[in-house]
């Protein structure tokens, strides 16, 4: 729930690149917050800002210009640890795109300066305030599939021009090793993974997951940049039905089992599950992006219950992430410390 804030908080953008214009857009008119500026060395390529003086080549350029509170780091994924150390050092709170870091090592570099200041921080792992992943969260909360059988995501796709510095598992199944977790409520505790290289780009564009969460839950997950047409999707499976999350239209439906029972079966002898009806939700429309500054602002301005991921759930979609390669490399199942 959001609250109307009091404080005036300044908020930068750092990258105005796919992310980071949707990110200006929304600071250029969220209440509580004054547009401070962005920095990219680019320009505005995508008309992002409305007053060109607030565009800055530099970050050093951008701290001149006036004190700032807050910073959305929406940059490479490689470049977010020597910016995450200079906002730290300038004492800004931040909102760091995910993956929070390229590596664990990189990540635990980001978090320790951030707590030596003692600063407000938060992950960009945006698909957690996608209302049919929010809804589905709730569903499984209030108990609507019993016990919970099996977690599985798609995240498939074409190749988005943009990626350069880091494969398809850091860049977007790190959105689905965190989804697995927040959605069954326990931490990823192994992983078994294939990744394929099809495209002839140093990183992986293709990977194949299963594994178990530390609550005995498998889950599995195939994310590409090699597929035609686009799928985001979360299924779970439980003792009463299905939950289907589609997050591009955010949509949830849920899929119950069936009570009708038939003869026309010759394996009526073994327990088994037919098809019921099915219900699809209808659910507010809030834009994610919106709702996540929305959640980090309420953060930097003192309110610690504001439902932000937070930068330890960051760190352990990188350390999965990590996990995840490990395994394809080693032909080997991985586990996770605890
Ligand atoms: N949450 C999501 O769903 C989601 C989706 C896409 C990307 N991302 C993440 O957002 C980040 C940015 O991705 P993108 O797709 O916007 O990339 P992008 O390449 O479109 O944009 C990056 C921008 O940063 C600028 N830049 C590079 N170095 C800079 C520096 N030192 N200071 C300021 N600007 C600099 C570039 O000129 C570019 O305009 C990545 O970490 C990515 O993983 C998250």
């Amino acid at each position: 729930m959001t609250r109307t804030p009091t404080a005036n908080l300044r908020a930068a953008v750092l990258g105005l690149g796919m992310m980071g214009r949707h990110h200006a857009r929304i600071l250029q008119a969220l209440p509580g917050v004054t547009f401070a500026g962005a920095v990219d060395p680019a320009g505005d390529r995508h008309d992002a800002v409305r007053d060109p003086a607030l565009v800055f080549a530099t970050l050093e350029q951008l701290l001149d210009s006036g004190p700032l509170d807050m910073a959305v780091v929406a940059l490479p994924t490689e470049e977010h640890l020597p910016t995450a150390l200079a906002l730290a050092d300038a004492g800004v709170g931040m909102l760091i795109e995910k993956p929070l870091a390229a590596s664990t090592a990189d990540a635990e570099q980001i978090i320790a300066a951030i707590h030596r200041r003692g600063l407000p921080a938060a992950v960009g792992h945006v698909e957690r305030f996608n209302p049919s992943l929010l809804a589905l969260r709730e569903k499984l909360g209030e108990g609507l599939l019993g016990d919970v059988f099996l977690v599985a995501t798609e995240r498939v796709g074409p190749f988005p021009e943009r990626i350069r510095d880091v494969g398809v598992v850091k860049d977007l199944a790190t959105h689905d090793l965190d989804i697995v977790s927040w959605v069954a409520g326990a931490p990823i505790a192994t992983v078994s993974a294939q990744t394929a290289h099809r495209t002839g780009r140093p990183h992986e564009d293709l990977v194949l997951v299963n594994g178990r969460l530390a609550s005995d839950v498998p889950f599995n997950t195939i994310v590409d940049w090699l597929t035609p047409t686009k799928t985001r999707r979360t299924r779970v499976l439980g003792d009463r039905g299905m939950l289907v999350a589609e997050t591009v239209t955010a949509d949830l439906t849920f899929y119950e089992n069936g009570k009708v029972t038939s003869d026309w079966s010759s394996s009526q002898a073994l327990r088994g599950v037919s098809e019921g009806n099915a219900t699809r939700y209808a659910l507010a429309r809030s834009e994610p992006i919106r709702s996540e500054l929305e959640a980090f602002r309420d953060l930097v301005a003192g309110d610690l219950d504001a439902p932000v991921v937070t930068l330890a759930q960051g760190l352990a979609a990188v350390r999965s992430a990590e996990a995840v390669l490990e395994s394809a490399r080693r032909g080997e199942t991985v586990r996770i410390p605890a």
